[in-house]
This record gives C-alpha cells, sequence and structure tokens, in this order.
C-alpha cells in the first residue's frame, strides 16, 4: 500500500498529506464514495457541517473495520454559529453526527470579517475549549486571510495548526501561504483540481504526458511537492484511486516552475473572496 507522508503540525499531533475530501457529495452517496477511499488506503477525510455528510463519513468508518485512531478527520464550524454558546452546540452535534467522541482537526470555515462585528476572535477563543478538553485533537482556520491571521496571533494564546485556503495553479495564494510557513501554520489546498478544471491546461497536459501519468497525477503531485496538504474530491473509483498513486514519481524542478507560472491571481479564484464571504444559510 502507498506510503502517505505526514506533516508534522505545530501542535505536535501529525496529519496525513494526502486525504479525501467530501464537498458536494450527496449524503446518500457519501458512505460508498469514503468506503472505497478507506479501502484504497485513504486515512484522511475532509468533511463539515455544512457538506451535510458528517453522518456518513461516521458510518463509513465504522463500516470499515478500522480502528477510529488510523484514520484523521476533519470537520468544520458551519457559518451560522460563530457566537460562543452557537458554537459549542454545533460542536457537540459535529460529533455526534459523526458517532465519534473526537475530531481530529475542528476548523473554523469561514472567517466573516463582515458579520458577527467581525469578532472571528471569540470564535476562536471557544475552538481553544475544544482542543483543551480534548475532543478536538487540533484547531485551525479555513480561508484566512494575513490580516485575520495576524488578528488571532494578537489577541489570543493557540496559533491554528492549519489554514485550509483555496489553492491550485491558478490561485497560488502565495502571500497567505507563506505567512502560514513563516508561522508554523501549515497549508491545507482546498480545490487542488480547481475542481477539474486546471486538468485541461496545455502545460499540464504535456507535463502529464511527458510523465507518463495524468494531468490530476501532476497536479496533485506539484501540491505535495510544495508542502501542501491535499484531498481531492471523486465520487469515481477510478479517480479516486488515480489521485492516490502520487508518491512513486517526482516532478523535475522546471516543471514545478512551469505549472507556479500558471498562477492568475485573484483571477483565477474559483469560490467567494474571504473578505467578502458573508452566506450563513
Ligand atoms: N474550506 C473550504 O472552504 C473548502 C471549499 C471547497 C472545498 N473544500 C475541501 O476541498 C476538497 C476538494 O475540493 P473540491 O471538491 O472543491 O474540488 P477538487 O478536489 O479540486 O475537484 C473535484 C472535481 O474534480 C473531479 N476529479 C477528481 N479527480 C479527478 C481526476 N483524477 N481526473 C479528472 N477529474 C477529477 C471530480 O469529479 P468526480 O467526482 O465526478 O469524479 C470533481 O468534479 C473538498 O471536497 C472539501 O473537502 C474546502
Amino acid at each position: 500500500m502507498t506510503d502517505v507522508p505526514s506533516i508534522q503540525l505545530n501542535d505536535g499531533n501529525s496529519i496525513p498529506q494526502l486525504g479525501f475530501g467530501v464537498f458536494q457529495i450527496p449524503p446518500e452517496e457519501t458512505a460508498e464514495a469514503t468506503r472505497v477511499a478507506l479501502e484504497l488506503g485513504y486515512r484522511h477525510i475532509d468533511t463539515a457541517e455544512m457538506y451535510g455528510n458528517e453522518r456518513e463519513v461516521g458510518e463509513a468508518l465504522r463500516a470499515s473495520g478500522l480502528d477510529r485512531g488510523e484514520v484523521f478527520v476533519t470537520s468544520k464550524l458551519n457559518n451560522g454559529y460563530h457566537r460562543p454558546d452557537d458554537a459549542r452546540r454545533a460542536f457537540d452535534q459535529t460529533l455526534s453526527e459523526l458517532g465519534f467522541d473526537y475530531v481530529d482537526l475542528f476548523l473554523i470555515h469561514w472567517p466573516l470579517p463582515t458579520l458577527y462585528d467581525g469578532d472571528y476572535v471569540s470564535t476562536w477563543k471557544t475552538l481553544e475549549e475544544f482542543k483543551a478538553d480534548g475532543r478536538a485533537r487540533s484547531i485551525g482556520v479555513s480561508n484566512f486571510e494575513v490580516d485575520h491571521l495576524e488578528r488571532l496571533a494578537a489577541e489570543t494564546d493557540v496559533v491554528p495548526a492549519v489554514n485550509q485556503i483555496e489553492l491550485h495553479p491558478y490561485l497560488l495564494n502565495e502571500e497567505v501561504r507563506s505567512y502560514g510557513e513563516e508561522h508554523g501554520i501549515a497549508t491545507e489546498a482546498w480545490s487542488p483540481l480547481k475542481q477539474g478544471e486546471v486538468l485541461r491546461d496545455p502545460v499540464i497536459v504535456e507535463i502529464a504526458e511527458r510523465a507518463a501519468r495524468t494531468p490530476a497525477q501532476v497536479v496533485l503531485r506539484w501540491h505535495v511537492q510544495r508542502g501542501n496538504i491535499v484531498f481531492p474530491k471523486s465520487t469515481t473509483p477510478e479517480r479516486i484511486r488515480e489521485n492516490f498513486e502520487l508518491f512513486d514519481f517526482e516532478l523535475e524542478p522546471g516543471d514545478i516552475e512551469r505549472i507556479n507560472g500558471l498562477d492568475r491571481g485573484e483571477a483565477g479564484r474559483n469560490g467567494p473572496h474571504p473578505d467578502r464571504m458573508a452566506y450563513t444559510g
């Protein structure tokens, strides 16, 4: 079975660098997709309260016969629950949906600086409680910009273990990534394939042909060699397998540079800008 490297987090825990994402997988398909991923060797699953499929992730893990401790599971606080009491209830609900007594990693899904009087600091301090009581082994954030991270550093005691941000060849998000690197915050790259769009890029296709690999493998390998944590989503068993086969080849430095050169900055962004995201539905 492929050996997935681990990344050491700033709190001493470690996370498999490659996992399986379940965003936009309908609940009725989630248990089967997660089952396939676990069977192929994935040991890291990324879900969220917002995705509506935490229950099925927990079911798949229990059905797999693996021990709870063998699989790293992340979930995230939904946008409607930033106030401390709501966050406490939402976290209880996440554990109950998953059927677990702890998660490996719990994240604030979005900073929402235009909501809750811009107060994501008390939300973060609430996540610190979950870490202190052991129900979240690690805590982190998602979609935080540099100024949001600086504010946490100034006003709180615990540095996020990770920041999960949109990052792929069309949006390198370099300012946020390098802030993380300088401050011990691991970068998780969401939509690592830009939901499939970058796989048609001629540069990616050419590198893939030369390496006798698929475009998805080239893009995911690029992430891995840059140190990003990734969890591509697929409901197609053959792709779930393909996305896991990344550790028996290497891209040359020149190819990494060419892929870096595909960055389109803000024009390459797929999702909302974190400063403006205000959806709580
Ligand atoms: N924190 C956040 O705000 C946030 C936001 C978005 C995503 N995420 C996380 O990041 C994970 C991944 O991002 P994502 O789901 O948006 O997008 P993604 O992983 O970049 O792309 C998924 C899409 O690519 C296709 N695909 C996957 N592997 C492929 C392959 N080998 N060849 C061709 N096509 C392939 C999938 O199709 P099929 O399924 O049809 O095979 C699906 O349409 C999510 O599942 C979630 O865990 C987090």
